[in-house]
């Protein structure tokens, strides 16, 4: 995988199997304790613990259609590469909480990506989920949640192709700004 986004969509999808209601997302990158932090909390269906000491391994999916599962892993590994470390907390039928860190100077530090199209991806996957997403860079703190945008949108849902494309776009401006 080559950006940050591509690895964070992949756990925002197995938020979205696990049918949560609420994803909860925060990247953040803080020069001065060298430190990329990435929160992503869902109120899904969670996981038992034989199944949540497995998950960090290639080949542990509950998927019949794809014989290994790679999304947690791969988080892990770059995790790993960077000097840092993936945690997982997770509860059955309570949710369940990804927290990756990595050092922001590493020389294998992915670039950001995408982000304002992997959250259309996400938001198109299932327009019910509710997203709460802070980005944070110093200084700099830029929030999104679906449920203030749903209210200011009287009705329209958020999977209108209008309204997607405003969102990758709205995204993409506030956290590529050139100030940053
Ligand atoms: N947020 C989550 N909530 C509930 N179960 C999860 C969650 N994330 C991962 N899992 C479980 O861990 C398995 C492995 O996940 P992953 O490594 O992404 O592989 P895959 O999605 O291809 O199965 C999933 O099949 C699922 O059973
Ligand atoms: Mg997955």
């Amino acid at each position: 995988m080559q950006d940050l986004a591509m690895y964070i969509l992949e756990i925002l999808m197995n938020s979205i199997h696990a049918n949560s209601k609420l994803i909860k997302l925060l990247i953040s990158f803080i020069t001065k304790d060298d430190e990329v932090k990435i929160i992503i909390e869902d109120n899904g269906k969670g996981m038992d613990e034989e199944r949540l000491k497995t998950v960090v391994s290639p080949f542990s999916t509950s998927r019949t259609t794809r014989k290994i599962g790679l999304g947690v892993a791969f988080l892990k590994s770059l995790c790993e590469s960077c000097e840092g470390d993936l945690v997982i907390e997770s509860r059955v039928g309570v949710g369940t909480k990804t927290v990756a860190t990595y050092r922001l100077s590493n020389i294998d530090t992915p670039p950001l990506g995408d982000i304002g199209e992997m959250m259309m991806f996400a938001i198109q996957a299932n327009e019910a989920i509710d997203y709460e997403f802070d980005f944070i860079k110093d200084n700099y703190h830029f929030s999104f949640n679906t449920k203030e945008i749903r209210e200011q949108l009287g009705g329209i849902n958020l999977d209108n192709p209008d309204i997607l494309l405003w969102i990758k776009d709205y995204i993409n401006q506030e956290i590529r700004r050139e100030d940053l």
